[in-house]
């Protein structure tokens, strides 16, 4: 620890290690930032277990060490924050599971009960701040040997029962450390693996967007279709090469956000109904709902697109009712050369031609306001796009012509 972390921080744990124990309670380090710190790998988020009340002693070490804290004493729970570090302390508790995929039953216990509910031998190790103690590996579990020998193992057979959410998460670690499901652990995730069925949409939706924001999510998903997780959200989901393809092309273009192209690129084979059914088990709402729908429209535009004289104005009557998010992924997705050059051509392009002349002006020169006068300000764009017209004088000239024909 004393080299790993920044000394003020160091500096930090050791007054909550001595705070907690004037109130003659133990304070632990645990879960991810254990397990990093053994890896050498960076991690800002600190979960900090106590044995007793966490509320109390943050409010102390608030005072003690001048920094803010928020506190919830009603979940036991308190939270600091010091630049990019976060720090959350709780109290240790214990857990039951009424029944499978609801939320657990929780009472407070000791850091022996604590590491006992968690997910992976990995994550289940603390390290000991009290002052005699301070910087002791508490490792129940043999987290340590699991993480030199690169195995992610749960810590008994009903953990895919009691909480699925987990199968989902032993994928993302294994890929993101680059380790194996341990042999019994993988048989475990395989024949529970329907178990996911009764984690909520919100749930999985949060664990999706996890794996999505990962290094490496085609990785994770290639191993999900192996294992046949991926198809317990939906049968006709895929992590195949195609998916590996377009997941590093996003990334290469640097694309951000990038969680909601990596997903619509997953969703993108789905028929319209298919992707309604995946939207409801995900729950899915507002923006992203919207785009994904707006994506499976498109597609079956897109042949529309490859008809050879399609003008520059005719790709972009035919894109701008649907949004740039949308039409990025269809460009990612897309296979034929014809029809991404018309893509892109209108999200680099199109979609930012701009006239010179406003309705006011329209007005100035004596069209009368009304539809008319929107239907002049379309065809004029149109012009523009079509390089009928370019410069302010011509767009007047070709409006002062519209008017004088009586046309439009
Ligand atoms: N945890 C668990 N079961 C879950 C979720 C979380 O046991 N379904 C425990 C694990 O001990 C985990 C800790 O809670 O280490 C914190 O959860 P989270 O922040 O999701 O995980 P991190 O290990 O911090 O992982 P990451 O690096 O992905 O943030």
């Amino acid at each position: 620890m004393e080299r790993d972390f920044p000394r003020d921080f160091l500096a930090f744990l050791r007054l909550a290690g001595e705070i907690a124990q004037a109130q003659e309670q133990s304070l632990y380090l645990v879960g991810g930032a254990v397990r990093d710190l053994l890896l050498g790998r960076p991690n800002l988020d600190f979960d900090l277990v106590m044995e007793g009340d966490a509320p109390r002693l943050a409010r102390q070490l608030a005072k003690a060490s001048g920094e803010k804290v928020i506190t919830h004493p009603r979940f036991g729970t308190a939270k600091f924050s010091r630049g990019e570090l976060s720090i959350d302390l709780v109290t240790a508790r214990s857990e039951s599971y009424p029944s499978a995929g609801a939320l657990p039953e929780v009472k407070p216990g000791i850091i022996r009960d604590d590491l006992a509910r968690r997910d992976f031998s990995i994550n289940a190790m603390a390290v000991n701040l009290d002052p005699p103690s301070f910087g002791q590996l508490f490792d129940p579990h043999e987290g340590r040997s699991d993480l030199k020998q690169k195995l992610i193992r749960i810590l008994h057979p009903r953990s895919f029962i009691d909480d699925a959410t987990r199968i989902l998460r032993a994928l993302r670690y294994e890929q993101r450390l680059g380790f194996k499901l341990e042999e019994n652990t993988e048989k475990l995730l395989r024949q529970h693996k329907s178990m996911l069925n009764t984690i909520s949409g919100d749930r999985i939706r949060h664990e999706v967007e996890l794996i999505l924001e990962e290094e490496k999510p085609e990785r994770i998903l290639h191993r999900a279709e192996e294992l046949g997780v991926l198809q317990e959200l939906h049968p006709s989901l895929k992590g195949n090469g195609w998916l590996a393809e377009r997941f590093r092309h996003v990334h290469q273009l640097a694309i951000l956000p990038s969680s909601p192209i990596y997903l619509s690129l997953l969703l993108y084979h789905l028929t319209e109904e298919e992707l309604e059914s995946v939207i409801a088990r995900l729950n899915i709402v507002g923006g992203l709902a919207r785009m994904l729908r707006q994506m499976v429209r498109l597609k079956a535009d897109l042949p529309a697109l490859a008809v050879a004289d399609l003008s520059r104005s005719g790709v972009y009557r035919l894109l701008r009712q649907y949004t740039p998010e949308a039409i990025t992924t269809c460009a990612l997705a897309c296979d034929l050369p014809a029809i991404r050059s018309r893509l892109d051509l209108y999200l680099t392009d199109l979609r930012y031609v701009k006239l010179s002349l406003d309705g006011e002006d329209l007005k100035e020169m004596g069209v009368a306001p009304g539809p008319r006068l929107g239907r002049m300000l379309k065809a004029l764009l149109e012009a523009k796009m079509d390089s009928r017209v370019s410069t302010r004088e011509e767009e007047e000239a070709l409006v002062r012509h519209w008017i004088a024909g009586r046309e439009i």
